[in-house]
Formats: C-alpha cells, sequence, structure tokens
C-alpha cells in the first residue's frame, strides 16, 4: 500500500483508493483508464499548459451540448471511438446488413407511410425511388419488420435543424413490410453535409486540418420481431467525401447502387436489402 502520491506509483496510488464493495465491472474500467490515462501522459508528457487546454475544451464540449445540441458524441463520433465501440458490439456473419452510427438527428415518432408513398415533403431535389427487401440470412422474407428512414433535404439540412424552413417529418417516415418483405419509397437521393462544426469539435476538427462533411447517405433503423435491431445508412458512391467521412461511418457494403432512370417518376433508383439476424435474446 502506497500512501502518498508519487510519480512513479501513481496508478497504484489511485486504484488501491477504491472501496471493497465496488462493482466489479465499474472497478475494471476505471481501473484500466486511471492506467490508460497515466500511459498517455507519459507518452506525450503532458504540459500543465495542454492539460489546461483540454479541460477548458472539455468543458465547452459539456457547455455546449444540450437536449438539441450532443457535442460530447460528437467528440466520440469525429475520434472514431462511436463506429468502434459500434463494431466491438454489432460483429455479425457475412451477409447481414452492417450497423453504422445513428447520429443525432434521428426522431421518434415518424409518421407510418404506405409503400410507394414519398417522404420529400418539401419537393426539392432529385427524385430517387427507394427499393428492395428485408430478409434473413437465408433470404427468408421478414414481414412486418419497420424501415425507420430520415435523410438531409437538398440544401444538406435535416428538418430538426430548421424548424422554420422545413415541413415537419420532412424526409422522414416508417414502411411496414408485409410478407414478401419487399419495401418502396420515393425520396430524393441525399446530398453530402458538414456535422455541426460551429463548436468546440468544429474548432478541433479545423485544427487538424480535417473537413466537417459526411459523405451523402439515407438513414435507416430496421426492427423488426426476433431480429437483432439494425441501425445503418446506405452511401452515395461517387461523393467526394466518400472516403473521408468526418465520422467514419462508412463500410463497403453500405455503398448502395443509385442508378440514373427514365421511367417518368424519378431520376434515381436505389435498390438495397437489408438482411437481418436473428435476435439470440428472443
Ligand atoms: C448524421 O449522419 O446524421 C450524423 C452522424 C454523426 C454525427 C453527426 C451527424
Ligand atoms: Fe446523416
Amino acid at each position: 500500500m502506497t500512501r502518498f502520491f508519487n510519480e512513479e506509483s501513481s496508478v497504484e496510488t489511485v486504484n488501491e483508493r477504491m472501496g471493497d464493495e465496488v462493482n466489479p465491472r465499474l472497478k475494471a474500467l476505471m481501473t484500466s483508464l486511471v492506467a490508460h490515462l497515466r500511459a498517455f501522459a507519459k507518452d506525450v508528457n503532458l504540459t500543465q499548459d495542454e492539460w489546461d487546454f483540454a479541460i477548458d475544451f472539455l468543458t465547452k464540449t459539456g457547455q455546449i451540448s444540450s437536449v438539441e445540441r450532443q457535442e460530447v458524441i460528437l467528440l466520440s463520433d469525429v475520434l472514431g471511438l462511436s463506429m468502434l465501440v459500434d463494431a466491438m458490439n454489432n460483429r455479425r456473419p457475412v451477409g447481414a446488413t452492417e450497423n453504422t452510427v445513428l447520429g443525432p438527428f434521428h426522431v421518434e415518432g415518424a409518421p407510418i407511410r404506405k409503400m410507394g408513398d414519398t417522404i420529400s415533403i418539401d419537393g426539392k431535389g432529385e427524385s430517387c425511388e427507394y427499393v428492395g427487401r428485408v430478409c434473413d440470412l437465408q433470404g427468408n422474407p421478414v414481414a412486418g419488420a419497420r424501415i425507420d428512414v430520415w435523410s438531409d433535404n437538398a440544401d444538406g439540412y435535416y428538418d430538426v435543424q430548421q424548424p422554420q424552413v422545413q415541413p415537419k417529418w420532412n424526409n422522414r417516415g416508417i414502411f411496414v413490410t408485409e410478407a414478401d418483405g419487399k419495401y418502396n419509397f420515393l425520396g430524393i437521393k441525399p446530398v453530402s453535409y458538414p456535422i455541426p462544426n460551429d463548436g468546440p469539435v468544429g474548432k478541433m476538427l479545423a485544427a487538424l486540418g480535417r473537413h466537417p462533411y459526411r459523405p451523402a447517405h439515407m438513414h435507416y433503423l430496421v426492427t423488426a420481431p426476433a431480429f437483432q435491431k439494425l441501425i445503418t445508412h446506405t452511401f452515395v458512391g461517387d461523393d467526394r467525401y466518400i472516403t473521408s467521412d468526418a465520422v467514419f461511418g462508412v463500410k463497403d457494403t453500405l455503398v448502395a447502387p443509385f442508378e440514373r432512370v427514365n421511367n417518368g417518376k424519378t431520376v434515381w433508383r436505389s435498390p438495397f436489402d437489408f438482411i437481418l439476424v436473428p435476435d439470440e435474446d428472443e
């Protein structure tokens, strides 16, 4: 047992202070965190000025956060931590649709729409027909799957970012599959947009010579009884930011075809199947 703090034995000194009745998982998490924080400070030879700057940065990150603005998640996103935690917790068999970040713009309670309906209420942008199936790993259709979809508008903003400008539920909707597992709806071909960059995280990206853009994508939250929840996007492959997503959300398997069509209905067509994995806990 070390009595007083010193540089050499800082990890032991701090971790020994923990009580005996501490939740074992909390103990494991905090013991490791203390060790890694020390390793970081030692590795970079952290100066007092640098640590003061970091405290100020973290303080501002908390202060700008609110119900509408989650700067702490944004920090985790741009550091690649959100995608790492997601990857570690959603390892799926080959063939299953992969997860990616949820992002801050999902809204509960979007209208349930009929297959074939449009989610684009403001009528702006290049129209696109989205089609495909929800199925299991064997290719069997999944009935009763709820496909909750949302995207930005043609100006690169979600409806919730422009409540005075865009109609409510613009580019959002929920579609429920029938026995054939098929879905189709109309929307727009999404456009790339910057993540909120007027706060400390935006400043950090600028200081690191990083742009704040996400490549164009459609968001999906697909749920079905007895299947694992799927949180994912489909991406527009020829987007200029496809290999430099500010939040590292792109995966090869999520780049979807966007085919130019001449069907008298839409300018684009994007086919994509969602392959779900059974939920072991059910
Ligand atoms: C989004 O795609 O909506 C998003 C994801 C992470 C951070 C910011 C926005
Ligand atoms: Fe998005």
